[in-house]
């Protein structure tokens, strides 16, 4: 206590008699502190990594087919480090003599402190978007997000864990090949499935892997469905699937993820959308006489009091009651790199090697990294193919048929060993708020949604400390991560490292 006071009466009196420039921190004392915080951030206690496994991190494949595929770390255009070995390539999604669609994969094995027992399946969503975007930019070995400047190691790699596959799916999507022709989530689990089917052929060493799937966005329907399959039709794949990873998920309606919870979301975050007071009482009133406001203080209790209803009766929300596309218009006038993926971001645009297709048309200087010639050359990529990061191509030609995945989470949940939900708190695509109110309308292992509120504050990231929210119940962990947008893998790299620790049985508590 008198410490303390000394100090106060001290720095007081230092104040007075420095000029009036000065700070109270020298430059050198600023950076030094931000180098030690990036030192902090970059390195992790050995005692948090998995020591679960033994054996030589040295995964060789007896299939000579396998060696078509290898990929020589040492010759990645711009990656001017070794990231190991790996291998990549097109895959047919049948052993039909006359198959003509292929997925197209990138397959890691874990790096020196992972684990050999597993196997990680990456998708990102759109639909038709690609998951080499989450290899490049989310939680592949390296990384070249936007705005750097060339690519780094990933010290956050998921191959520090565990082998990784990334797969550009369903077909349509990146270098895949052939016509799509799927109606449903169903038939997109199939042909994930037959082209698993096929590349456990050639990867045979692969089999009986403990088996994890993980995606974000619109992989929110990928991702269950997917495993909903897998556990429906037990020896289709000789894997030994455990828990399943959405993040930023779609997995209920638009209503409820994007225009129930937007003006509380800007309400939130209204220092940072920075809209006049004018539009903020004319969205209330919107919110407010639609029954958004309140919606979740009226219905998300702890437990649930009953099946929640859908506002307005409407699964897309009623056109008077459209507030997101308002919200949207109005905060890209005060803020042009207004982004909807991370809601902090201000002018200017960053620069993206893969072009980001957001809400923005970039100015990025073509070819996109994955358009290049050596770099397809590099990956074993049909190097005719025009690669973007989303598709232009329908990949459900007449729509996706399927209701949300809340109809399937149920299932999958009770039937894994751990099962994660993640949301961004930045992101402003699909809100979190939404995304509580689809697990509390859901009853997994005989209860409906969470029976106890969830903590602000309780999601301790070592060494980073309260970083968001987390709550778990009957199998299911619910995270939402701070100072996240949409891809938490690339935002928050550190947590989601944490959180697929948690996944795969790494450590015992989120
Ligand atoms: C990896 O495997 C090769 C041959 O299969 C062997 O020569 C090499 O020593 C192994 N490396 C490690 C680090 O175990
Ligand atoms: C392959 O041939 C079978 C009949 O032999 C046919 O049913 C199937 O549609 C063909 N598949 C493709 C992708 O052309
Ligand atoms: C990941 O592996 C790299 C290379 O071995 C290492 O430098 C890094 O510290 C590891 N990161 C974590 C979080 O374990
Ligand atoms: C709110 O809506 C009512 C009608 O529904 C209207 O009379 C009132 O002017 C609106 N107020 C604002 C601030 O937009
Ligand atoms: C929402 O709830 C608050 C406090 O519970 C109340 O003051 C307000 O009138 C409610 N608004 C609407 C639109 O029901
Ligand atoms: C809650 O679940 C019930 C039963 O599945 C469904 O009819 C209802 O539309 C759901 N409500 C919301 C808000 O998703
Ligand atoms: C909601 O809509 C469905 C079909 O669109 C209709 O059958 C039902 O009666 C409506 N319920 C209410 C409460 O308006
Ligand atoms: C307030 O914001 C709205 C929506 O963008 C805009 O139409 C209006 O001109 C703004 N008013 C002022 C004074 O800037
Ligand atoms: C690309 O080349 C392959 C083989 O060279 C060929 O089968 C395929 O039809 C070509 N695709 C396009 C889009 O030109
Ligand atoms: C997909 O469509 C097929 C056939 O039309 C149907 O049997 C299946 O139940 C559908 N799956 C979903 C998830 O809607």
């Amino acid at each position: 206590m008198l410490a303390r006071l000394w100090t106060l009466v001290s720095a007081a009196l230092l104040l007075q008699v420095l000029p009036a420039q000065a700070r109270m921190m020298s430059k050198a004392d600023m950076q030094a502190h931000q180098a030690a915080a990036f030192q902090r951030f970059s390195t992790l206690a050995a005692s948090a990594r998995p020591q679960s496994s033994t054996g030589v991190k040295n995964i060789t494949f007896s299939n000579p087919k396998a060696s078509e595929f290898y990929v020589d770390g040492t010759s990645i255009p711009e990656v001017d480090f070794d990231v190991g070995p790996s291998w990549a390539g097109l895959m047919p999604i049948s052993g039909a003599a006359n198959e003509t669609r292929k997925l197209f994969f990138w397959f890691f094995p874990p790096g020196p402190q992972g684990s050999l027992d597993d196997l990680v399946f990456w998708t990102n969503g759109g639909p038709g978007c690609s998951s080499l975007e989450g290899l490049l930019q989310e939680n592949g070995p390296f990384s070249w997000s936007f705005g750097q400047a060339k690519p780094t190691q990933n010290q956050f790699s998921w191959t520090n864990l565990s082998s990784v596959l990334w797969v550009e799916q369903p077909v349509g999507t990146g270098f895949s090949q052939g016509v799509p022709n799927i109606q449903n989530e169903t038939d997109l689990a199939k042909q994930f499935v037959g082209f698993m089917q096929q590349f456990l052929e050639v990867f045979s060493e692969l089999k009986g892997k403990n088996f994890y799937l993980t995606g974000e966005s619109y992989a929110g329907m990928y991702v269950p469905y997917i495993t909903d399959f897998i556990y429906e039709n037990p020896g289709m794949l000789d894997l030994n699937t455990k828990g399943f990873w959405i993040s930023d998920p779609s997995i209920g309606f638009d209503v409820i993820q994007e225009e129930m919870p937007a003006f509380n979301f800007v309400k939130k975050y209204q220092n940072v959308f920075s809209l006049n007071e004018t539009f903020m009482a004319h969205i209330q009133n919107i919110s407010d006489s639609c029954g958004y406001t309140n919606y979740s203080e009226t219905f998300v209790t702890f437990p649930p009091k009953g099946l929640m209803p859908v506002p307005g009766n409407s699964t897309e929300g009623t056109r008077d009651c459209r507030l997101w596309d308002q919200i949207f218009e109005a905060t890209s006038i005060v803020n042009p790199a207004f982004n909807i993926y991370r809601v902090f971001d201000t002018w200017p645009i960053l620069w993206d090697v893969l072009g980001f297709p957001g809400s923005f048309e970039q100015a990025q200087t073509l070819p996109l990294y994955f358009d290049r010639t050596d770099v397809k050359q590099a990956i074993h990529a049909p190097v005719n193919v025009t690669w973007n990061e989303c598709s232009d191509v329908r990949v459900f030609p007449h729509g996706d048929g399927s209701p949300p995945s809340f109809t399937v989470l149920p299932n999958i949940i009770e039937k894994s060993e751990r099962a994660v939900i993640v949301h961004g708190l930045g992101d402003f695509i699909l809100i979190s708020e939404g995304t509580r109110v689809v697990i509390q309308n859901i009853t997994w292992n005989g209860l409906q949604g969470f029976q106890t509120p969830i903590e602000e504050d309780s999601f301790i990231v070592d060494g980073m400390g309260a970083l968001g929210n987390v709550h778990s119940e009957r199998g299911l962990t619910y995270f939402e991560v701070a100072l996240s947008g949409h891809m938490v893998p690339q935002f928050s790299p550190r947590a989601a490292f944490q959180i697929m620790e948690f996944l795969m049985g790494f450590r015992d508590t989120p």
